[in-house]
This record gives structure tokens, C-alpha cells and sequence, in this order.
């Protein structure tokens, strides 16, 4: 679908969209609407239950002329439409439109009582449109089981196109890197495996990124024995993905400075997790082809930077295997040894996210020295349980950077919540036999899993995003719809632009 913009007018064709205030308050393009087609807006209005609350609408047929439809937006009280009401705004209109109508004329206002200006609320309803627009049915075969939409023009009316077209550019780019999310993550396991998802990432070259792809030798030489052991299991051989984006001017002055140095963000990337020996029970097994969506998020975001030109030095690094159950699968109470050189009694072959994520997360500040490591995975059922579907969980060792991110999560709607961490739940894990074992007693799942991962980061500043409950929805919202949710890209782009390009 293409998304334009256009100054104000009231178009006298097709099928028009405007918005309407709590207590049936026409907005300024809505009474140009009703003037233009001899009040049959408001006739209608009047006649219907539809009193201009958000995420109501009402659709007025044929009113004039060669107007096929006007779709009335609830738009509730002015004070609460905000970036996110306009983004949900956008993803509505999109759902109404879909079947109907091949080009969408969305009529913006300034509203007095909302801080935006136009053409801000024109990006954001642009946003959350495309947002809303994604699907993912390459393997769908027939036309007719075709669930596909009809819209291929959603064009927003304001009072300057030119300003709201400036800024969604960098949003549509954003968007990109979300999209690229979400394929990856819906790609089914027979598909995406290592090598197929290293490809992938591969094709971020052509956007300036360097994709360096290491392969089970070179991990082997590292001394990846955490990773290493989960992969062995798998025909497909493991793969890690080191993306490097240089969007930074270099700073001035001959010595390297510290204020090069880049953020890392690490992603588990399972790209199917049977459990291994400790083999799941098979009822929703096939969820376990999104076991790599942190790496998709990853992936994703690197999109995301160097689409739009980011101003920072970022590295993305993901750790691609599968685990599966085979006579040459790591078998519970196998004791590997870490790149870091701890040793791990592995209990449970299925806690083998944390396994991954040692040697990347090891590999990462071992070479890069980055300020700050943020790490993404679908790691615990346990996050499911403490915080259902709708926060990711967080855990740091740091308090203002995890202040930080529930700050950007907030704003772009996609939640976290910080969960504790302690010396009573790391010592949940030392072993009787190695320096650690890789799963806690029952109790406190998703900590001693965080737990597991922070005795491989140092001092680095470091964040985990427990992605378990939020990378995939079940049932959909305005701005993402069922399937992959891309959730994590626009928290971290965000981020990113609060404290690290200014
Ligand atoms: N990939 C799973 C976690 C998961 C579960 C993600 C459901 C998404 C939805 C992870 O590898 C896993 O199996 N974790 C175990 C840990 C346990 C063995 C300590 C779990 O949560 O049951
Ligand atoms: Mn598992
Ligand atoms: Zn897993």
C-alpha cells in the first residue's frame, strides 16, 4: 500500500475519511464534508448511535454526488488524541477501508485542546496505517482464499503535505525494519533455519551495514561450547550474524575516544526450539518457529538505523541454531564450557535460549567494548505468566538505562516492565559439579534466567528484554496484526534517537 499526503481539500469522489469529537463535534474537514453534501452528515449522525467516542465510526453511504462513502473516525475528547490515539487511528482506518475501497482521502484537522500539529498527526495516522497494513501470505496460493486488501492508495489530507510527508519518511523507514521483523519471524522452520536466516541478514550489505557470518568452525575456535551444544543436535550447522553500522560521524582527534563506542544489541535467535532431549510436549509446538524473534528484532532494528541514517554506532549480533532432539543432541547433565570459560551443567536441554546468549553476549563486549548491551529473547514461559502478552519483560543492572527504555516503550506503545534481580536469585543457579547449571528451582523462572545471562556481560551496562510474551499475538491490535509483531524494533529506534543521537 502507498501512503501520500496532500494539502487540504475536500475531495468530490471515492471514499472520504474524517474525524469526529466526543459529543458528535464535527471537526473543521468533517463540516466541510456535511457542507459539501447538503448536511448528510450530520443527518445521519443524528440518526445513529455514534457520538464521535474513540474507536467508534460510522459509515454515511452515497451521500452526494460521486462520494461512495464517508467513513466518520471517533476521535473522543481533543486532550486525549495523542501520537498513539493517531497511530491506532491509522490502523482503524485502515481495517474499515480495506475491503471497500481502492483509495482511502483521509482528512486531517489541527484540534484545539491536542498538542500536534497537522502534519505531526498526519505522519502518525500515516504510521500507524502502513503499521497496521502488513501481511504476511506469500503461501497463500489461491486468490480466493486471499484475505488481501483492496486499499493501494492511503492518502492523509493536511495542512502541509510537504511537512507531514518529511515527517513520516524516516517513521516509513522504521517501519521497514519492523516489517522485516515480523517475515522473519512468521517464516516457518523448514524455511528459516541458520543458514537461511544469516542470508537474511546478509541482504543489510546494500544498506551500508557489514554482515560478517561466522560458521560452526570459527565458533569452535572461539570457544562457543554454550552455543555449540545446543546446535549439535540439528542437521542445520549453527550460524552467528555480526552486523556493524557506522551511522556516527568519527570523532575528532587522533586517539580512539570513548564516545565511539558502539551499542550492542544481541538477539537469540532459535530458529526451532523442539527442547532438545528435554522435548517439548508437541500441543503448540509449532509456536517454537518464533523462538528466534529476538534475533528478528535485531535484524529488524539494524534495518530500522541505517534506513533512516541513525546517527549512532550500533552492532547487532545474533546467535542462529536449532534445537532439536537427535542421537548426537547435548544430552541433560552435559557440562560445557562457555567462550567466557565458565563451565554450565546443562539440566534442561529446552533452557537453551540462555545457552546461546552466553557466548553471544560474551563474543559481543569481549570485541566491540560497547557502552551498553541490550539483549532480545523469547526466553521464559515464566515472562507469559508474570506479565501476559502485553509488557516484555526487563531486567538490568542498571537502573536509569531500564528507566530509560520504559520511557521509549511507553511512548511508542510497545511496554515493558522491570522485574527484580539480586544475589539471592544468582546463587538459584551455581551447580554442584560446574560453575553454574542453566535452570533454577521452579519458582522465579524469568529471573534466574536474567540472572544466568548477567554472569556473562561484566560490567558493560546491560539490558535483557524478555520477548517471550509479546513477539507473536494471537489476536491482533490496530497497528499490528495477528501473526509477528515486530515488537522491540520501534522501542529500541526510539531509544536510540532519546540518548544516543543528540
Ligand atoms: N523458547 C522457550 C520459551 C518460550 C516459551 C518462548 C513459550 C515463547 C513461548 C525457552 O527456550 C524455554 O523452553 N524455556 C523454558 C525454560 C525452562 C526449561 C527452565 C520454559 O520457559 O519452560
Ligand atoms: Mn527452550
Ligand atoms: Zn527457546
Amino acid at each position: 500500500m502507498k501512503i501520500s499526503f496532500a494539502n487540504s481539500a475536500v475531495p468530490k469522489t471515492g471514499a472520504i475519511v474524517v474525524g469526529v469529537l466526543e459529543g458528535r463535534k464535527l471537526t473543521a474537514s468533517a463540516q466541510a464534508v456535511d457542507d459539501a453534501t447538503n448536511g448528510a452528515l450530520m443527518r445521519a449522525i443524528k440518526a445513529s448511535s455514534f457520538k464521535g467516542s474513540a474507536k467508534h465510526s460510522l459509515t454515511v453511504m452515497t451521500p452526494a454526488g460521486r462520494i461512495s462513502r464517508v467513513v466518520c473516525m471517533g476521535l473522543g475528547k481533543a486532550s486525549d488524541v495523542d501520537a498513539l490515539a493517531l497511530q491506532a487511528l491509522g490502523g482503524r482506518i485502515f481495517s474499515n477501508l480495506k475491503a471497500h475501497a481502492p483509495v482511502a482521502q483521509v482528512l486531517m484537522d489541527e484540534l484545539d485542546g491536542c498538542d500536534l500539529k497537522a502534519h505531526e498527526m498526519a505522519a502518525e495516522v500515516a504510521l500507524g496505517a502502513k503499521l497496521g497494513s502488513y501481511t504476511f501470505d506469500k503461501y497463500k496460493t489461491k486468490k480466493k482464499d486471499h484475505d488481501g486488501s483492496k486499499l493501494k492508495d492511503f492518502k492523509i489530507f493536511s495542512k502541509s503535505s510537504a511537512k507531514a510527508k518529511a515527517a513520516f519518511e524516516p517513521q516509513d523507514k522504521v517501519c521497514d525494519g519492523v516489517f522485516f521483523t515480523r517475515d522473519l519471524v512468521s517464516e516457518p522452520a523448514n524455511v528459516l533455519y541458520p543458514a537461511t536466516l544469516a542470508a537474511q541478514a546478509k541482504t543489510l550489505t546494500k544498506l551500508g551495514i557489514k554482515v560478517e557470518i561466522l560458521g560452526q568452525a570459527q565458533m569452535k575456535r572461539l570457544g562457543m561450547g554454550a552455543l555449540l551444544g545446543v546446535a549439535q543436535g540439528s542437521v542445520h550447522e549453527p550460524k552467528m550474524v555480526i552486523m556493524t553500522y557506522t551511522g556516527k560521524p568519527k570523532h575528532k582527534g587522533a586517539k580512539p575516544s570513548k564516545a565511539d563506542a558502539p551499542v550492542a544489541f544481541v538477539g537469540k535467535g532459535v530458529t526451532f526450539d523442539s527442547g532438545g532431549i528435554s522435548i517439548k510436549p508437541s500441543g503448540g509446538m509449532e509456536d517454537m518457529k518464533w523462538d528466534m524473534g529476538g534475533a528478528g528484532v535485531v535484524i529488524g532494528l539494524m534495518k530500522a538505523l541505517a534506513g533512516r541514517k541513525a546517527k549512532v554506532n550500533a552492532i547487532g549480533v545474533v546467535g542462529l541454531v536449532e534445537n532439536m532432539p537427535s542421537g548426537t543432541a547435548q544430552r541433560p547433565g552435559d557440562v560445557v564450557t562457555s567462550m567466557s570459560g565458565q563451565a554450565i551443567e546443562v539440566l534442561n536441554t529446552d533452557a537453551e535460549g540462555r545457552l546461546v546468549l552466553a557466548d553471544a553476549l560474551w563474543y559481543t563486549n569481549d570485541r566491540f567494548k560497547p557502552h551498553t548491551m541490550i539483549d532480545l529473547a523469547t526466553l521464559t514461559g515464566a515472562i507469559m505468566v508474570a506479565l501476559g502478552t502485553h509488557h516484555a519483560g526487563l531486567f538490568s543492572n542498571d537502573d536509569e538505562l531500564a528507566a530509560e527504555l520504559s520511557a521509549a516503550g511507553r511512548e511508542v506503545g510497545e511496554k515493558v516492565w522491570q522485574l527484580p534481580m539480586g544475589p539471592e536469585y544468582d546463587k538459584m543457579i551455581n551447580s554442584g559439579i560446574a560453575d553454574m547449571q542453566n535452570i533454577g528451582e521452579r519458582w522465579g523462572g524469568s529471573i534466574t534466567a536474567a540472572q544466568f545471562l548477567k554472569r556473562f556481560v561484566g560490567d558493560t551496562k546491560w539490558v535483557h528484554l524478555d520477548i517471550a510474551g509479546v513477539t507473536w499475538s494471537k489476536t491482533g491490535k490496530p497497528t499490528s496484526p495477528k501473526g509477528g509483531t515486530g515488537f522491540g524494533v520501534r522501542l529500541l529506534d526510539q531509544w536510540v534517537m532519546n540518548k544516543l543521537e543528540k
